[in-house]
């Protein structure tokens, strides 16, 4: 696929909701009571890391999950590619980018939101053809007032920062006409997966989905 399809791919999947929750799960019967209950919280792109062995397998098992988008995070080489497609992966997101990567996702049809943490990172994904940008590590990077900053003379771009955002901040990220949607963590905190607790769950990914944008 091409770096301009990707990006509409990616746009469209970071237009699902405000929040993209970026999941780190480490045992697979977890996977569909977790998907489900963000889903039902109305959260439906999911960021599985590959940061854990069970990983790949959390992705087959919540891509089953009706309403559910499921993606791969932390994508880093060829292989991750090719093991998160098909693992059932539908997009793929990357603190960075390099051309070996982006060129691994285009082969293999996966859109994918590619990081960016300065001007000339994002102009040279956006030279390629990617609008829409991952910005890492966003509240160590600069945070709102950089993005905010990139607005004017990059308006062409859209960002879906992650790193440090939580509810307090989300919505000064939200509200920049550069911020396509933004990603955390903290709507599937680790203590509450592991006492899986859905229903609580669900009720932060319902006040996430909530978030004025
Ligand atoms: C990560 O690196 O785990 C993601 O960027 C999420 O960051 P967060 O835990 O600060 O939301």
């Amino acid at each position: 696929m091409t770096p301009e399809a990707a990006s509409r791919d990616a746009e469209a999947i970071c237009t699902l909701a405000p929040i993209v929750p970026v999941l780190v799960v480490d045992r697979v019967d977890q996977a569909a009571p977790l998907a489900r209950a963000l889903v039902a919280g109305g959260l439906p792109a999911l960021e599985v890391t590959l940061r854990t062995e069970a990983a790949l397998d959390v992705i087959a098992a919540m891509a089953e999950v009706e309403g559910g988008v499921v993606g791969a995070g932390t994508l880093l080489t060829p292989d991750d590619v090719k093991r998160a497609k098909d693992a059932g992966a539908r997009f793929g997101v990357s603190p960075g980018a390099t051309d070996t990567l982006l060129a691994a996702c285009e082969a293999a049809d996966l859109p994918l939101l590619p990081g960016a943490s300065s001007a000339t990172e994002a102009m040279r994904l956006l030279e390629r053809g990617y609008r829409v940008q991952k910005f890492f590590p966003a509240e160590a990077a600069g945070g709102a007032p950089f993005l905010k900053s990139l607005a004017a003379p990059l308006p062409q771009i859209r960002f879906c920062p992650t790193g440090g955002i939580s509810p307090e901040n989300a919505t000064s990220y939200l509200a920049l006409p550069n911020v396509i949607c933004a990603g955390g963590s903290w709507v599937a905190p680790k203590a509450m997966v592991e006492a899986e607790d859905w229903d609580g769950i669900e009720a932060l990914a319902r006040a996430a989905a909530a978030l004025p944008r």
